[in-house]
C-alpha cells in the first residue's frame, strides 16, 4: 500500500512501475513510469482515472486505505488509453454504484473497450461543474491530447490540474517536481513522443487553461508540479514550435563512408558556433533523438543506399520524422552509393514537403578530399542558415 496527500484530502493513489521499458512497443522508458491515480475526497469521493492493467490489486489498497474502493461514488476517465483506464471495468466491477464520468467522445470508448454500460456513464462537456460537497470540480475538454476523448479536470479549491498526459514525464521516481533533477529533459522527451503531432490542439489547451489559477498540475504519469510555471512555459515553447540554434545529425552506415561525411559536418557545425546532437541510428535511443527534435532548427540526413534504396533505418526514422512533425525548418542531405543511388530520391520525397533542403551530397564510394570539403561547404551552408534564421 502506499499513497500521499499532494493537498487537503487529494491523494495520490497510483502506481510506479520500475521496471517498464518500452512504451507502445516504441518508446523507450529507461527509468521507468508512474500511472497516477487521485483521489478527491469531499462528502462525496471521486478516483481520477486509474492505472495499467495489472496493478489493479494495488490501487485497491491505496484507496482502500482511505476510504475503500467501494465507497467512491465518481471515476473521472480523462482519456481512455489503458495505461489509465485499463483498471475501470476493476473498479467498476467491485463497486456497483459508482458513475463514470467522461466526454461523449469517451463514453463511446468506454463502452467499446471497457464494456461499461451506458447507464453507469455520465457524459460531461467542458464547463460543467461537479459539486463533491467541500470540493467543486470543473471539466475542460482537450481533444487530441492525445486522443479524440481527452479532457482535463480541475479541482477549484486547491487548483489542482488533473492534465493526464498532458504535461507528463515517463518516471517512476519522485514525488514532486523538486524531486528529479533532470525532470525536464523527460518531460522534453515526453511532449515530443507523444504530443508534438498535436501542437495545434495544445495551443489551444493552453489558452483554454489561462482562464484557471491553477497552482498544482497533477498529469498522469510522472511527478506533480507544485511549481507550475516551468513547465508551463516550456510547453509554450513547444506548442508554438520555437526552435534553437541546434542542428541534429541522423546517420546510419555500413562501412563508414556516410559516417565519414556525418561527422564532419559536424564538425563543421560546431566549428561554426552551433549546437550539433549526432545520432547515430544504429544505436540511438529514440527517446533521446525525438526530445532533441522538439526544438532543433535544422536536420541533416545521411544515409547510404541499400539495394536501391535508403537504408531501411533511415526509412524507419523518415515515417517517425513525419509522423511526429516537429518544427524543424532545414535539411542537407548526405548519401554514398555503391554502383546505383537511390537513397537521395527516397529521402526528398519523404522530407521535401517540410523541410527546406539546402544541400544534397550523393558520393560514389568513400568521399574523397573533393567530397569532404563539399561537406564543410555543406556545413558552412546550413549553419549560416540556422544562426539567422
Ligand atoms: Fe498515458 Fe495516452 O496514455
Amino acid at each position: 500500500m502506499s499513497f500521499f496527500e499532494i493537498s487537503k484530502n487529494v491523494y495520490w493513489v497510483g502506481v510506479k512501475d520500475w521496471n517498464r521499458r518500452m512504451f507502445d512497443a516504441l518508446i523507450p522508458l529507461p527509468r521507468g513510469t508512474s500511472y497516477n491515480s487521485y483521489l478527491i475526497v469531499g462528502e462525496k469521493k471521486l478516483l481520477v482515472d486509474t492505472v495499467n492493467p495489472g496493478f489493479e490489486g494495488e490501487l485497491k489498497k491505496n484507496v482502500d486505505s482511505i476510504v475503500g474502493l467501494e465507497n467512491l461514488d465518481y471515476l473521472v476517465m480523462n482519456h481512455a488509453e489503458p495505461d489509465h483506464a485499463g483498471a475501470i471495468p476493476y473498479v467498476m466491477g467491485l463497486n456497483g454504484k459508482v458513475k463514470l464520468l467522461t466526454t461523449l467522445k469517451g463514453a463511446k470508448m468506454a463502452q467499446t473497450y471497457y464494456n461499461v454500460p451506458s447507464d453507469r456513464i455520465n457524459v460531461v462537456k467542458g464547463g460543467d461543474v461537479l459539486e463533491l460537497g467541500r470540493k467543486t470540480l470543473r471539466f475542460i475538454e482537450a481533444p487530441m491530447l492525445h486522443w479524440p476523448e481527452t479532457m482535463f479536470t480541475y479541482l477549484q479549491e486547491d487548483k489542482i490540474l488533473f492534465s493526464c498526459d498532458f504535461f507528463g514525464a515517463h518516471l517512476a521516481e519522485g514525488f514532486f517536481d523538486d524531486d528529479v533533477e533532470d525532470l525536464p529533459v523527460f518531460a522534453q522527451k515526453y511532449f515530443g513522443e507523444i504530443m508534438m503531432p498535436f501542437k495545434v490542439m495544445g495551443k489551444a489547451a493552453l489558452e483554454k487553461l489561462k482562464d484557471f489559477e491553477v497552482s498544482i498540475i497533477a498529469p498522469s504519469h510522472g511527478p506533480i508540479y507544485k511549481n507550475p510555471d516551468k513547465i508551463l512555459g516550456l510547453y509554450r515553447g513547444w506548442v508554438e514550435g520555437v526552435t534553437r540554434e541546434k542542428v541534429v545529425v541522423v546517420y546510419v552506415s555500413m562501412w563508414g563512408s556516410t559516417e565519414c561525411m556525418a561527422q564532419t559536418i559536424s564538425k563543421t557545425l560546431l566549428s561554426e558556433g552551433v549546437n550539433v546532437l549526432e545520432y547515430n541510428l544504429s544505436y540511438a535511443d529514440l527517446g533521446d533523438l525525438v526530445k532533441d527534435l522538439v526544438d532543433a532548427r535544422a536536420v541533416v540526413l545521411a544515409a547510404p543506399t541499400v539495394l536501391n534504396g535508403a537504408h531501411p533505418l533511415m526509412v524507419y526514422f523518415l515515417y517517425l520524422f513525419n509522423a511526429l512533425r516537429p518544427p524543424t525548418k532545414y535539411c542537407v542531405i548526405l548519401s554514398s552509393f555503391g554502383w546505383a543511388g537511390g537513397t537521395v530520391r527516397q529521402i526528398k520525397e519523404a522530407v521535401g514537403a517540410n523541410l527546406e533542403i539546402l544541400y544534397v551530397l550523393d558520393v560514389n564510394g568513400r568521399p574523397n578530399a573533393t567530397d569532404l570539403a563539399n561537406v564543410v561547404e555543406a556545413g558552412r551552408v546550413l549553419a549560416k542558415k540556422v544562426k539567422g534564421a
